[in-house]
């Protein structure tokens, strides 16, 4: 089906605010789908290492044959920046600033100022309550999570987190975006970690704290987990994946929201101080160079 020369009906245009790990990402899904896309980031050095990300993206999704166009047509749908003003025409804006509600309250509140009415407006965060982040909002009924995994690329689901506000009307604008995307959109009532991360970063702080007591090395305590459980990745590889400095944001928030349970291990922090903080730094648990 082609929709206003979109292979699927995504929407036309898309604004991702936070041009890191997933706001290229996401960025990329939607050019995939069709959508112009305006990534807006703040660092300035931040959006030229995107953009060779997002060119990488689209020359392998070219290669599996699955792209509509030549990389470089579909590149001319992106437009990237420091002014958040390139968001305005976006039917859906989807907000990857770093893991910090004083952060995103503030790019929530900016981007809501220069949306149409009717633009969803959503929030990638791995944890915080979307009521919390809502609360700024003039209009929080068009507000909820849209979640998506890390890599963006090779992630199938996208967990869809409907706020206490949210109108069922943007709530299925949203899902809807997600299936065109072409993943499964995961519904998930409000609450602090909604189920994945909830799940997920309970176990990686759990291997974190057995490496802490040497228990096991991070290669065995891996190895337990997806030979002995069949998981696809072990704990410690997810959370060098993920990024120790985005674990342990999502840590001190849960073990505030839901109790000491989620208390981030002296280990973790100390690793984030020394700038260990996984793939994107060259080393976390293990080495990448
Ligand atoms: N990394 C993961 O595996 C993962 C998975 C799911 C969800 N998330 C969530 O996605 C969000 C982003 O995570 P990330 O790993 O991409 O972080 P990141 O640090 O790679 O990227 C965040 C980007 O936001 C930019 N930024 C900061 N303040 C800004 C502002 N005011 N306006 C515009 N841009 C601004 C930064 O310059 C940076 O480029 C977080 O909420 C995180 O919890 C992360």
């Amino acid at each position: 089906m082609t929709v206003g020369g979109r292979p699927n009906g995504a929407p036309a245009s898309v604004g991702v605010v936070g041009a890191g790990a997933m706001g290229t990402g996401i960025a990329h899904a939607f050019l995939v789908a069709g959508s112009r896309v305006a990534l807006v980031d703040v660092g300035e050095d931040v959006l030229p290492r995107s953009v060779e990300r997002l060119r990488t993206l689209l020359q392998q999704t070219h290669y599996r044959g699955q792209l509509d166009g030549a990389p470089d047509q579909v590149e001319r749908r992106l437009q990237v920046g420091t002014d958040l003003a390139a968001v305005a025409a976006s039917a859906l804006v989807v907000e990857a600033v770093p893991e910090v509600p004083a952060v995103k309250i503030g790019v929530l509140g900016a981007v809501e100022a220069v949306v149409a009415a009717d633009t969803v407006l959503a929030t990638n965060t791995s944890s915080i309550s979307v009521g919390e982040l809502g609360q700024v909002l003039e209009h929080p009924e068009r507000f909820l999570g849209l979640h998506f995994f890390n890599p963006v690329p090779a992630s199938l689901m996208v967990e869809v987190v409907v706020g206490p506000c949210t109108a069922p009307e943007f709530r299925d604008r949203a899902v809807t975006s997600v299936q065109l995307i072409g993943k499964e959109p995961v519904l998930v009532r409000d609450a602090p970690g909604f189920a994945s991360s909830r799940l997920g970063v309970m176990l990686g702080l759990e291997a974190i704290r057995m490496v802490e007591e040497g228990v096991a090395t991070p290669e065995d305590i891996d190895k337990a987990m997806t030979l002995g459980y069949k998981h696809p990745i072990g704990p410690l590889h997810l959370t060098d994946l993920v990024g120790l400095d985005v674990r342990l944001a999502i840590a001190d928030y849960l073990s505030v929201a839901l109790g000491p349970r989620f208390a981030p291990p002296t280990l973790l922090r100390t690793m984030v101080e020394q700038g260990y903080v996984g793939r994107k730094s060259g080393r976390g648990f293990f080495s990448y160079e």
